[in-house]
């Protein structure tokens, strides 16, 4: 069974898509996680992000992994890397990159593989895995992924404020929404769950109730 999470930054996806993945003995994809490490191998490299075609190239030659727990790039470990403020911030020049978009799409649909699997992103139900047994839309509103996200940095060590979280969030809502490939919208068949004053175990019971509803159905 293919289960896909799509939803806006900050929605608590990643989390919670692989505690689900978790309770269900499914295997979890982070396909962000895929987006962040091209974004990041650019970067290494000293990329000019005017050039889109070399940015398709590079990425049509990354030998990427990335598990339940680690991403690596070339067989280098990049977990932590690909979550500076850095490459979040130019992680869009990866993702809005059509060329990119399709060299991954083909990834992420031979990672799954014919595995039972939680997977996780912007365009997973509608353009990934447009046949998914079970397709749920994350949400909540953006003051409250801002300060969502504002805790999860602040204890990480990193020093920002909801002001800036949400200003940079403002942005990559409005990125992610107006791409022309895969940009970010429900599936029309996907379930929409809103996460406003819910705590991650209320979600996670929520969404574990609706994939056992799917599987015995
Ligand atoms: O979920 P995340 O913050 O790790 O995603 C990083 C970026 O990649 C974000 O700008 C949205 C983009 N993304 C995407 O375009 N398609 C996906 N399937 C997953 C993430």
């Amino acid at each position: 069974m293919i289960v896909t999470i799509d939803g806006p930054a900050g929605a608590g996806k990643s989390t919670i898509a692989r505690t689900l993945a978790g309770r269900l003995g499914f295997r979890f994809l982070d396909t962000g996680a895929m987006y962040r490490a091209v974004a990041w191998a650019a970067m290494e490299r000293g990329h000019d992000w005017a050039q889109a075609e070399a940015l398709v190239v590079l990425a049509g030659e990354l030998q990427l992994d990335v598990d339940e727990q680690h991403v690596a790039v070339n067989g280098r470990d990049v977990t932590r890397e690909i979550r500076t403020p850095e490459v979040t911030a130019a992680t869009h020049y990866a993702a809005n990159n059509p060329g990119v978009r399709e060299i991954l799409v083909t990834q992420q649909r031979r990672a799954a593989g014919k595995d039972d699997i939680v997977t996780e992103g912007r365009d997973q139900g509608t353009v990934v895995f447009p046949h998914a047994e079970c397709k749920i839309y994350l949400t909540a509103s953006p003051e409250e992924r801002a300060r969502r996200r504002t805790k999860e940095l602040v204890a990480r060590g990193q020093a920002t404020t909801v002001e800036e979280v949400l200003a940079a969030q403002n942005r990559r809502d409005a990125s992610d929404s107006s791409r022309e490939v895969g940009p970010l919208v429900p599936a029309s068949d996907a379930i929409e769950v809103a996460t406003d004053g819910l705590s991650p175990d209320e979600v996670l019971d929520r969404l574990e109730e609706l994939v056992r509803g799917k599987m015995s159905s």
